[in-house]
């Protein structure tokens, strides 16, 4: 509930991609917000209040006469922690840098108390006309926050840059804005998922990772401001946008591609998530191994991968350095070892049960003791986490 206790007014404006703002409104109630919806009477020829009413659970400004409401405009604006616009059209945009105030969104926009943020969507060609470019110029000068758009395919045929962000990346970027910055400034580099080393071009051995838990932790690391780079085998699941993915497979692979981070990047942080593969086979057959006849077992020979979290924990070139431990047994015990062995400044256990899961019970290991957390989402682990790394570099900094 990462925006639980957070006031929101979301103002839709009449483009096609009003029916969107239906599920940023279901998401942001989801995140915890507390919203309500003003919309234009041109929106509400694409989508009808009810729709929003129903997910917001409140009633939907629309008129600025609306005898119920005395002085909509004053009392709309009140006790709001953000306005977003979702779609913002270049009529909206137009007259939210001119000051004009001809209807109850526009009205609203010109009396708010709080940060505003505009979430444009309209064809390429009125996205570029100078009019709109000066107007969404002078917006930013007032500090207004944009939220896209987007490029590609556009519901009159044309395409290029005038899209409506996706709902949920826009609540990325609310989640962002409610986020301190604590990461500012600062670069993190990951690795993350499976290795998987391959003994013939069609098989090899592998660990189990989803990933899941890298992505959640590079999405809330990128919400606390930092640059994050993930060098990542092969998953499913998809990373925020915002973060550097190098693609690799091999635990030697990984291994190259963090030390050239290393050395090209100076990031301040790393985050080893990946379950790297500990052992790779010696031999690699370029044809397919064929099982003989009477063949009942199969020995390959195993050789040592590179221990990629000790190589950056004994560099010394980060000023922190997190580890995981997925472990059956003695949990703790396990992970002071692992602390220790790999020069880490902080080890996250979890039970080896959690891959996989979209839950994660862990504790965290570092010289001064353990700490265990609370059972949670890989999400909210991802936030603790990010904390207790921005405690870490503030303890560096003497
Ligand atoms: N790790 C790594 N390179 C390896 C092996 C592990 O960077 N070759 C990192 C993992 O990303 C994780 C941590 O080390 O952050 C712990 O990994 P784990 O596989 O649990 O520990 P091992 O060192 O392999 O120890 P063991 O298999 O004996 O439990």
């Amino acid at each position: 509930m990462s925006l639980q206790g957070k006031h929101i007014l979301l103002g839709v404006t009449g483009g096609i991609a009003a029916y969107k703002a239906c599920e940023l409104l279901r998401l942001l109630v989801k995140a915890g917000a507390d919203v309500e919806v003003m919309m234009t009477k041109a929106a509400a020829q694409f989508v009808g209040p009810l729709t929003f009413e129903t997910l917001s659970g409140k009633p939907v400004a629309e008129d600025m006469w609306d005898p119920k409401m005395r002085l909509p405009h004053i009392s709309l604006r009140k006790n709001k922690d953000l306005i977003v616009v979702a779609p913002a059209t270049a009529n909206i945009i137009a007259k939210a840098a001119n000051g004009i105030a001809d209807d109850l969104v526009s009205s609203t926009l010109l009396a708010r108390e709080c940060p505003l943020m505009l979430c444009p969507a309209m064809n390429v060609q009125m996205w570029r006309n100078p009019a709109t470019v000066r107007n969404v110029r002078t917006l930013k000068g007032d500090g207004v926050l944009f939220s896209g758009p987007e490029a590609g395919n556009q519901a009159c045929g044309d395409v290029g840059e005038g899209r409506l962000r996706e709902p949920a990346q826009i609540l990325e970027d609310v989640e962002a804005f409610f986020t301190p910055s604590i990461l500012s400034g600062k670069k993190v580099l990951m690795t993350a998922g499976p290795t998987f080393e391959p003994f013939d071009p069609v098989r090899g051995i592998t660990n189990g990772s989803s990933g899941r838990q890298a992505a959640a932790i590079a999405a809330a690391a990128i919400r606390a401001g930092a640059e994050v780079t993930i060098v990542s085998g092969p998953v499913c699941v998809s990373y925020p946008d915002k973060a550097a993915v190098i693609p690799v497979r091999q635990a030697q692979e990984m291994f190259e591609a963090v030390k050239k981070e290393l050395a090209e990047h100076t990031p301040d942080t790393f985050i080893g998530v990946a379950a790297v593969g500990d052992w790779r086979p010696v031999e690699y057959s370029e044809s397919k191994l064929k099982k003989e006849k009477g063949q009942d077992t199969l020995t390959i020979k195993l050789i040592k991968n590179p221990d990629i979290l000790s190589y950056v924990g004994h560099s010394g070139l980060c000023s922190a350095v997190i580890g995981f431990a997925a472990e059956t047994d003695n949990l703790a015990e396990n992970a002071r070892k692992k602390l220790d062995s790999k020069a880490a400044d902080m080890i996250v256990v979890n039970p080896a049960s959690a891959i996989g899961s979209t839950q994660n019970q862990a504790s965290f290991v570092t010289k001064n003791g353990i700490e265990a957390k609370e059972l949670s989402s890989k999400a909210e682990l991802a936030e603790e986490i990010i904390e207790a790394l921005a405690d870490l570099l503030k303890k560096r900094v003497i």
